[in-house]
């Protein structure tokens, strides 16, 4: 009987992917997965460390998980990704979950089936431990060519463009675990992404931490695409591929030339998340992200006016140290004047090896929490406002499945990556709408979503 594995994920979509990597490298080895964790002979958790509640709900989750290996002692038990690679975190995951049989990092995904290998035949003998392998580098990424990825079956597919982050803003640990910027090639994106059109998905999307850096440490090189903008450009001629998108993209450096290329590709969607973490330029000076709110503003400016129906979404941040209530008010007021269609909202968390976590002036958790909520309530208002102006209105939603709280209606994106329900014309069903674009009737709006029809095709 093969073995089985399951894999569980935390953080961003970055992390989402090397998942779809992971259970690639164990099906090559002959693992099949598992629905369940309680099926499964390796259990796998891809962990983030971005902010402590993230890393608290993963030592919590393997802490439950050791019931099942106590259970079933030839369970292999594997804590993969950011949390790894963070100072001091082996001992921590070792205290909450002494049963771990790997720790490893996101510079080594590629030793998986080693150190499977080694684990297995270390319990011939009496191989109880922890094995332990986390790299301070990355390994290159060359070994990742030609693998196979499990990826999830649907319409949309993840595409890694760049790996790590230069920016080392002054809250933020991704830098650290992560490592520094590396580009992939063009020509083997164009060439992944034109397999995964031929592969019938309809939907790309670029990943990298600051994909607006792209191409910026790739040697000058022959033929085009090495550049963001020019990748864009690129890849919109993929032949059946309906959309192109991107995340995450940095305030700082979003030039006219990848405005220009949004404006131009057909494919590329008009959503644009630029994550302002704050509206007052002092705390951006102190957060080191390289532009003021003015300068912020004036992008949103440059993006209204040459790009029609563009939407934006952000991420925010309360309670950097150091921040006062008017530099909270001045974001509330960002977040008013922009209007965005939606934001990710945070309350600042120290990382221990990040500068911030060093500022004398931490901010008290109740004030951070009160402006976390007064945040929220802000843009929730906003978001529920400009999604009943869409009442009445047509959007294009790419099919994605059946909705998932709603039997016999259909559930899909529109072109801004708002989450649209719709009933299919009459005579069709869900099934034959996956992943063809239909024009939908907006009749309903939430603040996160849109109801409507479909038009007959
Ligand atoms: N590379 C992306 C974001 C990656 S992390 C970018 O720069 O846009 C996603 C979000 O988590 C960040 O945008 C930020 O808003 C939030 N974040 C990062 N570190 C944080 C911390 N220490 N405390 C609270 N939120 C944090
Ligand atoms: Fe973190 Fe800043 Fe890099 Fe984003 S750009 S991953 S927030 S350091
Ligand atoms: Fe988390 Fe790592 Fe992503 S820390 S946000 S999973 S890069």
């Amino acid at each position: 009987m093969s073995q089985s594995y399951h894999v569980i994920t935390y953080g961003c979509q970055m992390n989402v992917h090397d998942s779809e990597v992971l259970a690639g490298l164990l099906e090559n080895m002959g693992y099949r997965r598992a629905g369940e964790p309680e099926q499964a002979d390796l259990i796998l958790l891809n962990t983030c460390c971005v902010r402590e509640t993230a890393e608290e709900r993963i030592l919590g989750r393997l802490g439950e998980l050791q019931r099942l290996k106590r259970e079933n002692p030839d369970l292999i038990l594997v804590v993969a990704g950011c949390l790894g690679q963070e100072a001091g975190s082996v001992e921590r995951i070792l205290r909450r979950a002494a049963q771990v049989d790997i720790v490893m990092g996101t510079h080594n995904l590629h030793r998986l089936p080693d150190l499977v290998r080694e684990v297995l035949t270390g319990r011939n003998g009496n191989g109880a431990g922890t094995l332990v392998e986390i790299w301070d580098e990355p390994a290159g990424e060359q070994w990742r060519q030609g693998l196979p990825i499990m990826r999830e079956r649907g319409v949309r597919a993840w595409v890694t463009i760049m790996y790590g982050c230069d920016n080392y803003c002054a809250y933020c640990i991704v830098p650290y675990v992560r490592g520094r910027e590396r580009s992939r090639e063009p020509a083997d994106i164009v060439a992944e992404v034109d397999d995964l059109a031929k592969r019938g998905y309809r939907e790309v999307v670029l990943l990298g931490q600051n994909v607006n850096s792209y191409g910026l440490d790739l040697e000058p090189g022959p033929g085009p695409g090495r550049r963001f903008a020019s990748l864009l450009r690129e890849l919109d001629k993929t032949q059946g591929l309906a959309r192109i998108r991107y995340t995450t993209s940095h305030p700082r450096n979003f030039g006219d030339d990848i405005i220009e290329a949004v404006a131009d590709c057909g494919k590329v969607c008009e959503n644009f998340h630029l994550p302002v973490q704050s509206g007052s330029s002092r705390v951006l000076g102190l957060m080191n992200r390289h532009y003021t709110r003015e300068d912020y503003l004036a992008l949103v400016e440059g993006i209204r006016r040459r790009v029609p129906g563009a939407a934006f979404s952000t991420d925010v941040i309360v309670g950097f140290p150091g921040e006062t209530d008017k530099d909270f008010e001045d974001t509330l007021e960002l977040v008013r004047e922009v209007r965005f269609d939606s934001a990710f909202t945070f309350a600042y968390s120290p990382r221990v090896g990040t500068p911030a976590a060093r500022a004398p002036d931490q901010v008290a958790p109740e004030v951070k929490q009160d402006r976390l909520r007064r945040l929220i309530e802000t843009q929730n208002e906003i978001s529920l406002e400009i999604n009943r102006a869409q009442i009445g209105r047509e959007v294009e939603v790419l099919v994605e499945g059946e909705a998932e709280k709603a039997p016999g209606m259909a559930a899909g994106r529109d072109r801004v990556n708002k989450l649209v329900v719709l009933s299919p014309p009459e005579g069709t069903t869900v099934t034959e709408l996956v992943g063809r674009e239909v024009v939908v009737r907006v009749e309903k709006a939430t603040t996160w979503s849109l109801e409507g029809r479909a038009d007959s095709p």
